[in-house]
């Protein structure tokens, strides 16, 4: 479980990313963090794995409360976390199967690491997840010839190839067309429930938030300003979160979308089925 208690965050220019965020996500729950650009998504994700610092609040992971930790313990916190970025963040020259198997890099010694050995258990279990993400025959490529969808299914493989307790994932679809974007949004919830593992998925695309979150988080100015089930965004929702906008067509297309959901989009049964 995650826990967030008046979380804020004023960078140094004095900008107020973040102002008294408190909610709890519980195992196994996928949260979709939507919100106008500059609403404090990214500051958020970034405040939990203390790539930034949050300025006030606590963030329990667990009993552990990550705004406390330092150093050696905050390494090993981190580890709990599992990451998926927009932009990938593989290593280009190596394979995918070695790009995986760096999600167990925060676990091997140093040595081991240095020469890139791994266990017989963190090999066969990083050939699973390829299997499970559909990239059993391309473990041995290098991540620089892969396509974005493919690539985004590495990041996947490689945050759950760490046995995370937690997963943080900020736009994984911003640059992937629609099909390969509800496949990879599809992975990620399908992760998410067969191992009771909670998520917070911050996402432009408000359809794709609905179909694949068990919740809604909306942000505008760094406060939370809606929080509750998908289908309870309605316009007016739409409006307090985004600003003033005409909706109906956005509706109309949802409930399009929905009807199809899961028919026409999986070209294989591992994608459908999920991690
Ligand atoms: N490193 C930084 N230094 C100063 N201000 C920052 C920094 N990072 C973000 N901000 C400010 O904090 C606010 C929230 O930014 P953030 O990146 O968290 O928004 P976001 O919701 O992720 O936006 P987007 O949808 O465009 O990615 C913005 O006003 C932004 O300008
Ligand atoms: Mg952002």
């Amino acid at each position: 479980m995650l826990k967030l208690e008046n979380v804020s965050k004023t960078y140094k220019t004095g900008d107020k990313a973040l102002q008294g965020i408190s909610f709890e996500v519980p195992a196994g729950q996928v949260v979709g963090l939507i919100g106008p650009s500059g609403a404090g998504k990214s500051s958020l994700i970034r405040c939990i794995n203390r790539l930034v610092e949050p300025t006030a609040g606590s963030i329990l992971l667990g009993d552990t409360d990550l705004t406390r930790l330092n150093g050696r313990n905050l390494r090993q916190a981190r580890r709990r976390i599992g990451m998926i970025f927009q932009e990938y963040a593989l290593v280009e020259r190596l394979t995918v199967m070695e790009n995986v198997l760096s999600g167990r890099l925060g676990y091997v010694s140093t040595w081991r690491s240095f020469l890139r050995r791994y266990s017989p258990e963190d090999v066969s279990q990083a050939f699973a997840l390829l299997e499970k993400v559909g990239l059993a025959d391309h473990y041995n490529k290098r991540a620089d010839a892969l396509s974005g969808g493919q690539r985004q299914r590495v990041g996947i493989a490689r945050a759950l190839e760490q046995n995370p307790e937690l997963l943080l994932v900020d736009e994984p679809t911003a640059s992937l067309d629609p099909k390969t974007s509800r496949q990879i949004m599809r992975l990620i919830r399908g992760a998410c429930q067969e191992r009771s593992l909670p998520a917070i998925i911050n996402i432009h695309d408000v359809m794709l938030a609905q179909q694949f979150s068990d919740r809604i988080i909306g942000l505008r100015n760094g406060e939370v300003v809606f929080d509750g089930a998908p289908d309870e965004l309605t316009n007016d929702v739409l409006t307090r979160i985004y600003g003033d906008e005409d909706w109906t067509q956005l509706r109309g297309e949802e409930s399009d979308g929905e009807s199809t959901d899961g028919s026409n989009d999986a070209p294989s049964v591992d994608l459908a089925e999920g991690v």
